[in-house]
C-alpha cells in the first residue's frame, strides 16, 4: 500500500509533528496516458510552510487530511504512455509519498547532465533556478559586483555564492556557525558572516563590505535585510527571495534603515523562480558548462525514509541542513 503524508492540523507558529499524519493512498490502476513512479528522492523546502497556511497565495494551501505535495525525483515502474519508460527517472510535483500516479505531462524526464538525480531537487532543480534568475535576471548582478546572500549555506544561497564567484563578483555570505561558514568560505565566497555569533549583523556586514554592496540575495529577511539596506550603494538591487525569518511566526522585524531606500535609490524585487522556469534551457547550458568544469560543488543533507519528511521539514526552521534538505525513499 502506498502511503503519504497529510496536513492534519495547521500550524501556528513553528509546525509540530502532531500537525502531520500519514495516511494510505487507495490503490490506483493506471489509465492510458498514465505513469506509476516509485519516489527515490523527496523534497523539502521553505516555501511549504506558507502553504499550510489557509490564505491566497502563489501556491494553494495544502488540504487538510490530503496528501501534500512537493518536489520528487523518482523511477518509473509501470507505463501506459507512450513517451515515457518503464525505468526513466522523473521530476513532478507529487512529493510526500513513495509511489506516485500521475498523467506522463506532468513529469519531466530528467535532463542529461552528468550529476545524480536528486541534484534535480537542488542545485540543478528549482532552488538553482531560483539563485541563477534571481541574482543574473532580478538582481542585474554583474561582474565586478559586490554581493551580500544570506543563508549562504542553503541550497539556494549556496548556490548564488557559486554562480556569482563564476561570473566575476565578491561574495559576502552570512550562515548560521562556525562549521557553515568554513563550508561556504570553500565555495569561493571573498567573505563570510557568521550571523549567530555575538554583535550585530549590521555592524559585521559594514566591516566585510566597507565600500557598500551593490546586490542583496535575500533568503531571510529581519535583521539580514536592515543590514543589507545599511550597506546598499547607490542603485544597489536587491532580489527579495524569501524570508524565512518570518514563516513561522509571520512578525516583521524593525527595518531601521528602510529610509535609505530613498537617497541610494535602492530598488527591492520580488522574485519567484515560476516567472523564469521558460529559460531552463539556459540555465542548464551554463550550469552544465560550470559543472564540466568543475566550478560547482554541492552539499546534500539527507534523512532516510518517508517516515522522516516532517524531521528533515522542520530541520529547515533551526539550520539543521547544509545544502540541499532532501529525504530518500
Ligand atoms: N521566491 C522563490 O521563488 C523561492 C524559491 C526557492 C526558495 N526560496 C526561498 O529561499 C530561501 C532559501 O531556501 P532554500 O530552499 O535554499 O532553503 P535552505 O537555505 O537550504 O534552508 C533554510 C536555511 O535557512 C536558514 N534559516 C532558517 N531560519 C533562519 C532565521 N530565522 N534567520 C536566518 N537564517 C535562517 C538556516 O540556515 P542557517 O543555519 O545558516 O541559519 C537553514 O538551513 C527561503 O527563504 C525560501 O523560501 C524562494
Amino acid at each position: 500500500m502506498a502511503r503519504a503524508w497529510s496536513l492534519k492540523s495547521r500550524p501556528h507558529g513553528m509546525p509540530v509533528h502532531t500537525d502531520f499524519a500519514m495516511i494510505d493512498l487507495p490503490v490506483a490502476v493506471l489509465n492510458e496516458g498514465e505513469v506509476r513512479i516509485a519516489n527515490r528522492w523527496l523534497s523539502v523546502d521553505p516555501y511549504m510552510r506558507g502553504r499550510m497556511n489557509d490564505v491566497k497565495s502563489y501556491a494553494p494551501p495544502f488540504a487538510l487530511g490530503e496528501a501534500m505535495q512537493g518536489g520528487a525525483v523518482g523511477e518509473v515502474v509501470e507505463s501506459r504512455a507512450e513517451n515515457v519508460a518503464v525505468g526513466d527517472m522523473v521530476l513532478h510535483m507529487a512529493g510526500w509519498r513513495d509511489e506516485a500516479v500521475l498523467p506522463a505531462n506532468q513529469v519531466q524526464k530528467l535532463p542529461p547532465l552528468a550529476v545524480p538525480p536528486q541534484a534535480f531537487l537542488g542545485q540543478l532543480g528549482m532552488p538553482g533556478m531560483t539563485a541563477y534568475f534571481g541574482l543574473l535576471t532580478v538582481a542585474e548582478a554583474k561582474e565586478g559586483d559586490v554581493v551580500f546572500v544570506s543563508a549562504a549555506a542553503g541550497a539556494v544561497g549556496s548556490t548564488v555564492v557559486q554562480v556569482a564567484k563564476a561570473r566575476g563578483m565578491t561574495v559576502i555570505g552570512s550562515a548560521g556557525g562556525a562549521e557553515k561558514c568554513a563550508w561556504v568560505s570553500s565555495l569561493g565566497a571573498d567573505h563570510v558572516i557568521d550571523y549567530k555569533a555575538p554583535g550585530s549583523v549590521v555592524k559585521k556586514l559594514m566591516a566585510a563590505a566597507p565600500n557598500g554592496i551593490d546586490v542583496y540575495f535575500d533568503n531571510v529577511g529581519g535583521e539580514h535585510l536592515d543590514a543589507a539596506l545599511a550597506t546598499g550603494n547607490l542603485h544597489a538591487r536587491f532580489a527579495i527571495c524569501g524570508m524565512i525569518d518570518i514563516y513561522n511566526d509571520g512578525k516583521p522585524t524593525e527595518l531601521r534603515y528602510l529610509a535609505r531606500l530613498i537617497g541610494m535609490r535602492i530598488r527591492m524585487t520580488g522574485l519567484l523562480v515560476s516567472d523564469h522556469m521558460h529559460r531552463a534551457a539556459e540555465f542548464y547550458q551554463e550550469m552544465g558548462g560550470w559543472l564540466a568544469a568543475g566550478k560547482l560543488k554541492s552539499e546534500e543533507t539527507m534523512f532516510d525514509g518517508l517516515d522522516a519528511m516532517p524531521d528533515a521539514f522542520l530541520g529547515l526552521f533551526t539550520g539543521g541542513n547544509t545544502g540541499k534538505m532532501l529525504v530518500k525513499v
